[in-house]
């Protein structure tokens, strides 16, 4: 078996190495401008070069659960493209998630910024049936926030493209949901694909529909989210503040707004990482698995999107 490896900003070395142990027989290489034809490959923001010469590829593993890059790409006829499905990446998800939540909920901010102050202030309770959370998307990222956020206590509504029960969330899907979880929710935590029926749906109309003094954390994709009406939204105050890990540009530009507003914290597309060894035993797997003529889970609906 020839396994190729193309991953754009990724160190090769240690994912080599892991995927020489999982297959002592294969060979093994990162891919170069006219190297033989490949059996599968391990990929990241591949360029169009290398899929247009790899025709041969029986499957492609992103080495992320998102996969709006590469379904942009023309791909081999026929392959599998397989994205990693949870590798550890649901339980950073949920951390990330309640720490945001949790923070705004319990104005640690407002605390933070008293104790440089030398104040010793105390701030009202406040309600907690008061802040209902949202997720968008309920796959195996937003499942695992939804039952985090219910441990605390939170009231959780949850909106998935086709119906879902969930233990003590409340349940939406599709179009004809849609108003109905936005009005419900007063947290609004975007978990879905970047496909073209998602593209944009942070906008003014839909975070309009929050709760009054509502909050987003977008931990999806950039792409998902109309910057300038956040920003207005926040300016009328219809929205609290928001929790961005995901950008229309990445790495953030110097001069963009949101690196400096008072209500809108920012980190770098970090809420949930690939864990190498994690994504390489599970690709391993699904390569022997695929190899015996067995299903395997999370190969990509290219018509879908996701
Ligand atoms: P997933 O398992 O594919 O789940 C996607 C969920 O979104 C499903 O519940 C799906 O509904 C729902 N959905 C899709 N299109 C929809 C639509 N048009 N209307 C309503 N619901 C829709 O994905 P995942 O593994 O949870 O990951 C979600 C996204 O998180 C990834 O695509 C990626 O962009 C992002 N991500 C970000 C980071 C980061 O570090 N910031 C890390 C990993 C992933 P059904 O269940 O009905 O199909
Ligand atoms: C990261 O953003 C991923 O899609 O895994």
């Amino acid at each position: 078996m020839n396994i190729t490896f193309c991953c754009t900003d990724t160190k090769a070395d240690p994912w080599l190495k892991g995927l020489r142990a999982a297959f002592p027989h294969a060979t093994v290489n990162v891919w170069q401008p006219g190297a033989p034809q490949a059996d599968v490959a391990v990929v990241w923001a591949p360029p169009q070069q290398f899929l247009d010469e790899q025709q041969a590829l029986k499957a492609l593993f992103n080495i992320g659960a998102g996969v709006d890059a590469l379904l942009k790409l023309r791909l081999p006829p026929g392959v599998k493209v397989v994205r990693l499905d949870d590798a550890g990446m649901s339980v950073q998800m949920a951390e990330y998630v309640c720490h945001a939540v949790i923070r705004h909920f319990r104005e640690f901010d407002g605390y933070e910024a008293d104790v440089k102050e030398g104040k010793w202030s105390y701030r009202k309770p406040r309600e907690r049936q008061a802040f209902p959370v949202g997720v968008m998307g309920l796959g195996v990222l937003g499942e695992r926030v939804a039952r985090a956020l219910r441990v605390f206590d939170f009231p959780v509504h949850g909106w998935s493209r086709t119906p879902k029960a969930i233990e003590g969330v409340f349940t939406h899907s599709g179009e004809a949901g849609f108003e109905g979880f936005l009005s419900a929710s007063r947290v609004l935590v975007n978990l879905l694909p970047l496909t073209p029926d998602t593209q944009d749906i942070l906008n003014r109309h839909t975070l309009g529909r929050l709760q009054p003094g509502g909050y987003l954390i977008n931990v999806a994709r950039g792409a998902h989210l109309v910057e300038a009406d956040l920003l207005a939204l926040l300016e009328r105050g219809h929205l609290a503040g928001a929790t961005l890990d995901v950008f229309r540009t990445e790495p953030l530009p110097p001069e963009h707004p949101f690196w400096a507003h008072p209500q809108i914290r920012i980190t770098p597309h970090t809420s949930a990482r690939t864990l190498r060894d994690e994504s390489i035993a599970q690709i391993a797997g699904k390569i022997r698995a695929l190899e015996a003529g067995q299903p395997i889970a999370g190969v990509v609906d290219a018509i879908r999107g996701y």
